[in-house]
């Protein structure tokens, strides 16, 4: 499976903080706020990877994480002129995507606890998307369920919400997926919306909802409050653990991208500061592991 990471937008929720650099770029506590969802494709075992966003930044993200193999990975970049839709990704990504199932990341989704290797690797056709209980679901896409727990419809930030499950910033899809783009309309806000990718695939049948569990964290960091809250959210969680959330290259490491020479080069390249001195950690417990 192949994954698209999309990173443009506006960012005008976050300005003037986005005036010099992107929202995806923003530091969520210690990292880019990109690590998180490159670090979530990694752990469920996608190592070709297409990241999009603006002419301007993506100069940036290039800079940022290179071609990818210093990760054991491959990153494609390609632009969006406009943010014209979360379904355009898929169009300015055909030719990345091919035959391959892809699954669509967005660069302001942070995911925690969650494990998605089993819903990449054992996805066949159709698509898969994620249900997750909010207190605010109007702000989302909004699945409803009926009785019997099967899904039967989704609105895209609705004045009145039919269920309390959000659809998160993660996407799977076949490769149809680009012909359904290529045949949608722009919505009312003049978007190409993946609410209407996933009622295309709903009405065909082959849409799957599956329900991510109450245990793991799913926030995004479109607004300043909510970049605050992700930021106190990781804190806290590496403060009590010891270990980080969003480490990329700790991932390609664990999913075995990258062999222990090749990850304890990378720390050594860094510059002394405490991520540096984390990955050399793991580097040591790896060593005493073996
Ligand atoms: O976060 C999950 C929600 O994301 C879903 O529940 C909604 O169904 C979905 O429409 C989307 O809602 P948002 O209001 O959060 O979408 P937003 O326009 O803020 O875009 C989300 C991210 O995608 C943001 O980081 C910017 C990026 N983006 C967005 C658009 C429309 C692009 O890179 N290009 C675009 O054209």
């Amino acid at each position: 499976m192949k994954g698209i990471i999309l990173a443009g937008g506006a960012g005008s929720r976050l300005y003037p903080l986005t005036l010099v650099a992107s929202k995806q770029l923003q530091p969520v506590y210690d990292k880019p706020m990109i690590y998180h969802p490159l670090t979530t494709l990694i752990e469920g075992g996608i190592r070709d990877i297409c990241l999009i966003s603006t002419p301007h930044d993506l100069p940036r993200f290039r800079q940022l994480l290179g071609d990818g193999s210093r990760m054991g990975i491959s990153i494609d970049y390609r632009e969006q002129a406009r943010p014209a839709g979360i379904a355009q990704a898929f169009l300015i990504a055909a030719s990345f995507i091919g035959n391959e199932a892809v699954a669509l990341i967005l660069g302001d989704n942070i995911f925690h606890g969650a494990d998605f290797a089993a819903a990449f690797c054992q996805f066949e056709r159709g698509a898969t998307i994620f249900g997750y209980q909010v207190l605010d679901p109007e702000r989302y896409g909004v699945v409803e369920f009926d009785g019997s727990g099967k899904a039967v419809s989704i609105e895209e930030k609705p004045v009145t919400p039919k269920s309390n499950y959000a659809v998160p910033g993660l996407y799977i899809h076949d490769s149809e997926v680009v012909s359904i783009a290529e045949n949608l309309e722009p919505s009312a806000r003049g978007e190409l919306e993946i609410t209407a990718v996933n009622m295309e695939y709903l009405t065909r049948g082959t849409l799957r909802v599956e329900k991510l569990h109450r245990g793991m964290a799913w926030l995004d960091a479109g607004t300043s409050t909510s970049l605050h809250d992700a930021s106190a959210y990781v804190q806290t969680i590496e403060k009590r653990t010891g270990t980080k959330v969003g480490c990329p290259e700790e991932a390609a490491y664990r999913r075995g991208f990258l062999n222990l020479s090749q990850f304890e080069e990378i720390a050594n390249t860094m510059p002394c500061c405490e991520y540096r001195a984390y990955l050399q950690g793991v580097v040591k417990q790896a060593g005493g592991d073996s």
